[in-house]
């Protein structure tokens, strides 16, 4: 059997392999466009919880559903030649039990082509995601700051400060020992994503966390600018599209008040004549 793989994208045997080489790069995408536009550019695209807060508006991710998931996941595969796609398995679909989790993981593999999914939870998901890779589900495992816990963590703050430095040491060898090919760590000390990067021997993909880490993920809104609402103090921000945004349809807005609006019909007249 031929097997071409998905249009050329890259596999997480492959990114598993980037281990202490080039630094990976991903970033999260919601649809066609922006899949599109970050495909030449990243390794890994990941259609991330965020896309609750980020685009449909909600307070957090937690009201965000498997079907969401599917149809943002479709969107953003039709956009991707090169990046591998990466999926979150939303709040409430893989906690219950191993065969939970690995149920909706195959619905959002199957439904959307995603190559690999990511889950939330260091030591507890252990066993859910050694269940997950003996049945050939890929896993990202996500540990530090997990924004599905928000309430249990009381905010997105900062995580594995002091003593509880140890904790997310524990959770990083322990979803590396159940077979995770890589980990977000988010939102922990430098020092801290250091020592785990030293530690394991799978990718750390860090926000908010070091540079020392295997990559590097930010969610696309946050980078560009887009999202005025929330801004992580972490972020860097690479544009300022919201801004330009609004001066655009402030200037729209402006001409039609104003009847400047280009009439249309000379480029009907054009368009007659080829
Ligand atoms: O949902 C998301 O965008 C994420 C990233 C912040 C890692 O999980």
């Amino acid at each position: 059997m031929s097997v071409t793989g998905r249009a050329g994208r890259l596999s997480p045997p492959e990114i598993q392999a980037r281990k202490g080489g080039e630094p990976l790069v991903m970033l999260t995408a919601y649809t066609t466009p922006v899949a599109r536009l970050a495909d030449p550019h990243c390794d890994m695209v990941l259609v991330g919880d965020s896309v609750g807060m980020v685009i449909h508006g909600l307070p957090s991710t937690l009201g965000v559903t498997m079907e969401m998931m599917i149809l943002h996941g479709q969107a953003v595969a039709r956009g991707l030649n090169r990046a591998m796609m990466v999926i979150d398995m939303p709040f409430g679909s893989y906690e219950e039990s191993p065969a939970q989790a690995f149920r909706n993981a195959a619905r959002l593999m199957a439904g959307t082509g995603a190559s690999s999914v990511k889950l939330e939870g260091g030591e507890h998901m252990a066993p859910t995601i050694a269940y997950l890779v003996a049945r050939g589900i890929p896993v990202m495992a996500h540990i530090g700051l997990t924004p599905q816990a928000v309430n249990a963590l009381g905010g997105y703050k900062v995580q594995g400060r002091g003593a509880d430095g140890a904790r997310i040491r524990a959770d990083a060898g322990a979803v590396a020992a159940a077979g995770a090919y890589s980990v977000v760590l988010e939102k922990v000390p430098d020092a801290l994503a250091r020592a785990v990067t030293r530690d394991i021997a799978i990718p750390t993909i860090g926000i908010g966390a070091s540079a020392a880490c295997d990559g590097q993920v930010l969610v696309v809104d946050d980078m560009l600018g887009l999202f005025t609402d929330f801004r992580p103090k972490f972020v860097k921000r690479y544009g300022e599209l919201g801004a330009a945004a609004d001066a655009a349809i402030a200037a729209y807005a402006a001409d039609v008040r104003a009847r400047r609006f280009p009439a249309a019909e000379h480029v009907f007249d054009e368009e007659a004549k080829r």
